[in-house]
């Protein structure tokens, strides 16, 4: 039994998406650019992807910018607003974010930016409060991550946007891991920028966006041939962003369903791992990404049981699962967001992460249960054999 529950890192691509893909490879490969009839084909399909995306989220077309992925899309929001500035000003972001916010942020900071990394309580949530507190007179962005992808943790979007509105600074989230899972609409919700992944929604590697606001103006990243509205040059990959519109499209129709399906069992695999001695769930439990299961475990002995341990034996079940530390230089260090939360270092290093999709099945998450208790009753000799059933 093979069972792949690592929808957060990516998701299958649809078939679908697949096959309109396929579709653009063989019939619609021009340059969008192009004059002849051949450019006007592909512009065509890009443009129909545009809407296709821009309506998962409410959104405008034009407000659409495609980007290599997440992590362009989140560094074009953070980068494409702070260099309009000739003088370093204040940024704040929270310390639960992505490397692909953090990491242009710590060059902003090298640039002689301020910035501001704020709190988060043991569940990952952001205070408002505190967002008030820190907002000065020359902050210009604060960009939030909407759904945690390591602790699963929503943050209270709609206050953190409304506060930074209030004090003039603009406001970015990261909804890689929310889009296509909960409905999100920019003219409700006055985000000023939005990073979007398709591959989290079940569309190809490698294409992503960034809703921007009409009226904002942001600097491009990537310079030449000014397409996207002169935002992003390079000719756009029009067979992969037409997976993506494909997806998005359908993720927008089937949310209905299948978010409070996935709920449902996701709500379930917490329920039948609840009594596991040492295995305590990270992230807030209520204000939470529908498909997303986290724990880290709180046992310490000379074996150093890290979350790689039991994502390895997950492994040779036949169950994917991924684990919440960072591995740099083959040196396993915990995750800055669970020291955030206030989880020691061992803990943090004993995080592991079950994120569930559309294939995923009842069946999936019973045998999952049992097996992630077989191979903790294997590394914790003291876990009494009651929970492995
Ligand atoms: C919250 C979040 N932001 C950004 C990214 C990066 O997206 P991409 O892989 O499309 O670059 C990811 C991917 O894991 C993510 O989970």
């Amino acid at each position: 039994m093979q069972i792949y529950l690592d929808y957060s890192a990516t998701t299958p691509p649809r078939p679908e998406a697949i096959a309109v893909m396929q579709a653009v490879l063989t019939q619609y490969w021009g340059n969008p650019s192009s004059l002849h009839e051949w450019g006007g084909r592909a512009a065509t399909v890009l443009e129909q992807a545009r809407m296709q995306v821009a309506s998962l989220i409410n959104a405008p077309a034009e407000s659409i910018i495609f980007t290599s992925g997440g992590t362009e899309a989140d560094n074009l929001a953070i980068m494409g607003i702070a260099r309009q500035y000739s003088q370093p000003q204040h940024i704040i972001i929270s310390q639960v974010e992505h490397p692909a916010i953090t990491e242009p942020v710590k060059l902003l900071e090298q640039w002689g930016w301020q910035v501001t990394r704020l709190p988060v309580d043991t569940q990952g949530r952001v205070n408002p409060l505190e967002l008030k507190a820190a907002l000065r007179s020359n902050t210009v962005l604060v960009s939030i991550i909407y759904g945690q992808s390591e602790v699963g943790t929503l943050q209270p979007i709609e206050s953190l946007c409304r506060i930074a509105h209030m004090h003039g600074a603009l406001f970015h989230t990261d909804a890689v891991q929310v889009a296509g899972r909960l409905p999100i609409d920019v003219q409700q919700l006055p985000i000023d920028l939005l990073s979007l992944s398709s591959h989290k929604i079940y569309g190809p590697q490698g294409t992503g966006a960034l809703y921007v606001r009409p009226g904002i103006e942001i600097v491009p990243l990537l310079l030449g041939g000014g397409q996207e509205s002169r935002r992003r040059s390079g000719t756009e990959s029009v067979p992969i962003i037409a997976g993506f519109g494909v997806a998005a499209e359908l993720a927008a129709q089937e949310m209905t369903l299948e978010t409070p399906r996935l709920i449902q069992l996701r709500d379930r695999l917490f329920d039948l791992l609840s009594n596991t001695p040492y295995l305590i769930p990270t992230g807030d439990q209520t204000s939470r990404l529908p498909h997303h299961v986290s724990f880290c475990l709180a046992y310490t002995d000379e074996n150093n049981i890290t979350g790689k341990t039991i994502v390895r034996q997950l492994n040779l079940a036949g169950i994917a699962i991924s684990s919440g530390s960072a591995c740099q230089s083959g040196k396993l260090s915990p995750s800055p967001i669970l020291s955030a939360m206030g989880y020691t270092p061992q803990q943090a290093l004993g995080a592991i992460r079950l994120t569930l999709g559309r294939d995923t099945t009842t069946a999936d998450i019973d045998w999952t249960a049992i097996v992630l208790k077989q191979v903790l009753h294997r590394l914790i000799p003291k876990l009494t054999c009651a929970s492995c059933s």
